[in-house]
């Protein structure tokens, strides 16, 4: 463990990249050394750190770890110059944009025995740390069903993937983190109405390896802004909403009722619901300083490169049962090439 001063830099300074160029600079334990992108820093976001125009030079001033926000495209190509060149690296989700080029990350680093993360930020969203807590602890007994919706307009920067890479990805990843459960089955169907030529819109429906129900929303085609989580189970549902960082939890009724009508119903009334009081710190914060105690050697609950190639599996699997129309299986994390018939 070490508690030297971290050398840092940063590769990429688009609309993620100013951020990390923001939180890097005021990080404690860490200096920013360099920020890379061809485009240069036409609107000051590089904090005084140097601007310079490609990987190798960054690499030659001696860094300890970079921060990898260029294009999804380009992560596999930085992330593999990065690991050849010893340095630790966190990557922008989705780790890759294809299944082999998240596997040769996950190879050349943990091969290396580097410290490597990917930037999946809905982990350090206040309202679902809470909840994975409590759901650790038991508080809502068997879970039944996570579903999620993500819906926006068009963020006109992403133009290397689709929806489901982009936006899918962080459903896909927090759904398995917060129940602990990795995908066994998925189907889905999207669309493509904006005349791009990846998908804009997805709905899917799965099963995690314990039996609970997924079903996921996620779209660039809609005039508001919705980041929804749901977690049904044995005594009732959290709805965390990851724009505000609510969390709130909707209990199943405990008193025995005495309307006749209501006793015949077998399912579930409505109870108490209870909006928690929640420490609201910045994601991206939480997610640099865990980052950096791993690189120290400290024990720090990062998303692993083997974590973020599952969630690439997955998106994988969405999009070939959006083209064969049928269910894919997945065993174990792992996407087996195996369909279920429709
Ligand atoms: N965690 C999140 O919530 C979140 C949010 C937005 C984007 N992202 C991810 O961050 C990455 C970047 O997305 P963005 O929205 O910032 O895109 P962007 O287009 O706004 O920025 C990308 C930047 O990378 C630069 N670039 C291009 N080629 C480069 C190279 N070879 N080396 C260095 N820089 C290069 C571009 O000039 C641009 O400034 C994507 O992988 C995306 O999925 C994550």
């Amino acid at each position: 463990m070490s508690t030297a001063v971290l050398r840092a830099g940063l590769i990429g300074l688009g609309s993620m990249g100013r951020n990390h160029a923001r939180v890097l600079a005021g990080l404690e334990g860490v200096e920013l050394v360099g920020v890379v992108d061809p485009m240069g820093d036409k609107n000051g976001w590089a904090q005084g750190a140097p601007v310079l125009s490609a990987v190798d030079e960054l690499i030659a001033l001696g860094i300890d770890y970079a921060v990898v926000a260029c294009p999804t495209a380009l992560h596999e190509e930085v992330g593999l110059q990065l690991a050849d060149a010893d340095v630790c690296a966190l990557i922008e989700k989705p780790l890759a944009d294809t299944v082999e080029g998240a596997r040769r990350l996950v190879e050349a680093f943990e091969s290396r025995g580097l410290v490597a993360g990917v930037g999946h930020i809905e982990r350090c969203n206040p309202a679902l740390r809470s909840l994975r807590s409590r759901l650790e602890a038991g508080e809502l007994g068997d879970v039944f069903q996570v579903v999620t919706r993500r819906q926006g307009p068009f963020p006109h920067r992403i133009a290397d993937v689709g929806v489901v890479k982009d936006l899918a990805t962080h459903d896909i990843d927090l759904t398995g983190w917060v129940t602990g459960r990795t995908y066994a089955s998925i189907a889905a169907h999207t669309v493509s109405k904006s005349g791009r030529p990846h998908e804009d819109m997805v709905s899917a429906v799965g099963q995690l390896s314990d039996g609970t129900m997924v079903n996921h929303l996620v779209n660039w085609l809609s005039p508001l802004k919705e980041r929804f989580t749901s977690v049904t189970g044995e005594r009732g549902c959290y709805i965390a909403d990851t724009l505000t960082a609510d969390l709130t939890f909707h209990s199943n009724a405990a008193v025995t009722t005495e309307w006749e009508a209501l006793r015949a119903f077998r399912g579930v009334s409505e109870g108490d619901m209870i909006r928690y009081a929640i420490p609201k710190r910045e994601p991206l914060l939480v997610e640099h300083e865990l980052f950096r105690d791993a690189v120290r050697g400290e024990a720090a609950d990062i998303c692993t490169l083997r974590q973020g190639l599952r969630t690439v599996e997955v998106a994988a699997a969405v999009l070939e049962s959006s083209v064969s129309g049928s269910t894919v299986r997945l065993s174990d994390g792992r996407q087996v090439g195996q369909e279920l018939a429709s």
